[in-house]
């Protein structure tokens, strides 16, 4: 029992940019709430909730101990009365009935369910609830006109919600590097997201593709795609084109934080560990029948047998799984801010523009970083020298797990 004169007080600089937060959480139970409550709030499109909730919960993931009394709490940034009212019940009740009502409450769980689909966001998930649609037998039912993106999300509805584990983000790193080796020899593909700072599984697979020569990635990402697709890797794919150029907000300052780069959602048909080779090329060439990968020919005799209408339905049987991919083009000028951009945490991102903005009058994107009173941009050929420019102590991937 920790009484108020020996609570250790700890010092928490209030931006999360600031701080080192690795994935070792002594929090879990209060982080788990309040990151509970801000996907709620963002479910709700209140963002500002959210975020309230995303920086209480960072606080406490940043802390080395075990909170187990409202006292050690004393003089830490960013808990608002509402977090700490959270926070208190479960000091002391072991559960906040709020997080309990919410987590079962239909509205949540209804909102949870529509937009883990795959191109389904909280407003088109807010209006099929209105319409009655709660789940997804009720969405299969109800005749509403689903987009492409959308009808691929729910065909692979359970793969998408399982976690991508870091062994099949390697197998999908060597797929990417050898599209990209056959397209373009010598351009250069970065695994970002949340593998970068090391976590073990994510939501999806995030790489940057860039060129050491300036230039020469222009137009690298539609004959990527086209040379996954050619041979069977994409379930579906959605590029974007760079409009960074074509955008103009006047003298040469970018107008937000949105990036522009080329880009792919995709969703890739990922081989089973079983039926992986140990090299992308064995698992190219290996079988016929393996039909994540095989090549399509014309001199191809066997075209794939597999049924993927048995498959879709019995995936345990299967031999492959949807994934979830991005990718992104950068121009090597701009790498070092599409790096730091595509890093993440979120939280961590955001928070890095709001220092820029309030503390340096600087403003960053994953495209560049502009000094507002020098009116120039700073360039930057890595990571360091960004955070060297924003005047922050170099946090790497590892400790931006906010
Ligand atoms: N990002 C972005 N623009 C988007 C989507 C994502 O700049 N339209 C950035 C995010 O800010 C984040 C990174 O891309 O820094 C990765 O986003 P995401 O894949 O959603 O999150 P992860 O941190 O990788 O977590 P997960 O493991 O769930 O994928
Ligand atoms: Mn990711
Ligand atoms: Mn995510
Ligand atoms: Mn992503």
């Amino acid at each position: 029992q920790i009484n108020e004169a020996e609570a250790v007080l700890f010092s928490v600089p209030s931006y999360a940019c600031q701080r080192r937060t690795t994935l070792d959480n002594c929090n879990t139970t209060l982080t788990d709430a309040l990151s509970l409550l801000a996907e709620n709030a963002e479910l709700s499109e209140e963002d500002g909730r959210g975020v309230a909730f995303r920086r209480a919960a960072a606080v406490l993931k940043a802390l080395p101990v075990r909170v187990t009394a409202m006292s050690q709490l004393k003089g830490l940034p960013c808990l608002g009365d509402h977090s700490l009212r959270v926070i208190k019940d479960i000091l002391e009740n072991e559960a906040s009935s709020e997080v309990e009502s919410t987590k079962h409450s239909e509205r949540f769980k209804a909102l949870k369910v529509l937009t883990g689909i795959f191109g389904v966001g909280p407003r088109t998930a807010e209006r099929w609830i209105r319409e009655g649609i709660h789940n997804l037998h009720q969405l299969r039912e109800s005749g509403v006109t689903l987009n492409r993106a959308q009808q691929a999300g729910l065909e692979h509805y359970d793969d998408l919600n399982q976690q991508v584990t870091k062994a099949e983000a390697d197998a999908i790193a060597e797929i990417v590097q050898k599209a990209v080796d056959s397209v373009l020899p010598s351009a250069q593909i970065t695994l970002a997201g949340g593998f970068r700072r090391g976590k073990q599984t994510g939501h999806d697979v995030d790489f940057l593709i860039t060129h050491p020569e300036e230039g020469r990635e222009v137009g690298l990402m539609p004959k990527v795609v086209s040379w996954l697709e050619s041979q069977g890797f994409l379930l579906y794919q959605k590029v974007t084109r760079n409009s960074y150029l074509e955008v103009n907000d006047g003298p040469g300052r970018p107008s937000s934080n949105m990036d522009r780069f080329e880009r792919c959602f995709s969703i890739f048909k990922l081989a089973k560990r079983e039926e992986r080779g140990t090299k992308v090329t064995e698992n190219t060439v290996k079988t016929k029948d393996s039909v994540g990968a095989h090549m399509h020919s014309e001199t191809d005799q066997s075209p794939p047998s597999h049924s993927h209408e048995l498959d879709q339905h019995d995936s345990t049987n299967r031999r492959w799984r949807a994934v979830r991919v991005d990718l992104v083009v950068s121009p090597i000028s701009q790498f070092a801010f599409a790096l730091l951009g595509w890093t993440g945490s979120k939280l961590f991102e955001r928070e890095l523009r709001r220092w820029a903005g309030h503390e340096k009058a600087m403003s960053l994107s994953s495209h560049a970083l502009y000094d507002n009173k020098q009116s120039r941009y700073l360039r930057a050929a890595s990571e360091e020298e960004i955070f060297t420019h924003l005047g922050l102590e170099y946090i790497p991937p590892s400790e931006r797990n906010a």
